[in-house]
């Protein structure tokens, strides 16, 4: 039987397969002896060289979500499919960028970015090529003689570009980036988007992006999923046909930042009704 993630011929197009298939996932934390559910049932899909977005409330289990696609974490429920195959646990396919930066402080930058390819045992005699692309990245990112510093050196902000450096050096086909701009300054982050999008539209990753900043889904993704409050489940699904580079100002653009502010809004009162209870 045909299922839903494969194949789809109609009459004369072919709807491609997803590259990544999120199934019925559910999830929750025990804590002291208590039940926090935090993922609630949540399907959708990725289709390949797709730049997708996932929004959500802060804590609505976004971050969950990434480790349990990436394999770190076992769901209770529910099935994850790469190129519809089934995958258990760490399958590696993924270039994740976690929300904390997790640069190793006895490495310099440099040695930071390149220890993806160094334990894959990309050998080290194309190591150059490797290098020289690391340090172009760098400097594309605005941090540009820094390669031999430490992390404890800079700023939250470069040390976040250093970890999508080092995400992007991993050169796998799917990207899980969490919340890559969040310690960025709105300005830098306005820039860093603009670069992502020229580094994404050169290689055609595919890339699952999550955020809680509606105007970074808008001028970014192809599709957006909203999520709702912890337990997360799917809201809604957005498609957002608009060409790119996109305006903030545009009119298109920002009928959709108001359909989905309402949408969070919504969900925003459910987190204040949930801390008022508790309190
Ligand atoms: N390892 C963990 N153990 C217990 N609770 C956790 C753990 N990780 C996250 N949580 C809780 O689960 C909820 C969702 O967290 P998270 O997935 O980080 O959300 P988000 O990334 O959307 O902010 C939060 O209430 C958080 O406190
Ligand atoms: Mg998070």
């Amino acid at each position: 039987m045909l299922q839903k993630r494969d194949v789809i011929i109609t009459s004369n197009t072919i709807v491609y397969m997803a590259q990544l298939q999120v199934e019925n996932i559910t999830h929750s934390y025990d804590i002291n002896k208590e039940r926090l559910p935090v993922l609630n049932d949540l399907t959708f899909s990725v289709n390949t060289g797709q730049f997708v977005a996932l929004l959500g409330p802060s804590g609505c289990g976004k971050s969950t979500l990434f480790n349990i696609i990436a394999g770190l974490i076992q769901p209770q429920r529910g099935r994850i499919y790469l190129n519809s195959k089934r995958v258990h646990g760490i399958s590696g396919a993924f270039g994740y960028m976690q929300q904390k930066d997790l640069l190793l402080q006895w490495r310099t930058v440099l040695g930071n970015v390149l220890i993806g390819p160094e334990l894959q045992k990309r050998s080290y005699i194309p190591f150059i090529p490797l290098e020289n692309q690391a340090l172009k990245l760098l400097a594309q990112l605005g941090l540009q003689g820094f390669a031999n510093s430490y992390p404890s050196q800079l700023s939250g902000g470069m040390r976040q570009r250093v970890a999508l450096v080092r995400t992007l050096l991993m050169r796998k086909d799917i990207l899980l980036l969490d919340e890559p701009f969040g310690s960025l300054d709105a300005m830098t982050r306005t820039v860093m988007q603009s670069i992502l999008l020229d580094i994404w539209q050169e290689g055609r990753q595919t890339v699952l992006l999550i955020t809680h900043d509606i105007e970074e889904a808008l001028l970014l993704a192809d599709k957006i999923y909203v999520l709702t409050a912890r337990p997360a489940s799917i809201k809604a699904e957005i498609d957002v046909p608009l060409s790119r580079p996109r305006d903030i100002a545009d009119r298109e653009l920002i009928k959709f930042k108001s359909e989905l502010f309402q949408m969070l809004k919504v969900e925003m009162e459910h987190v204040f009704d949930d801390q008022k209870h508790q309190n």
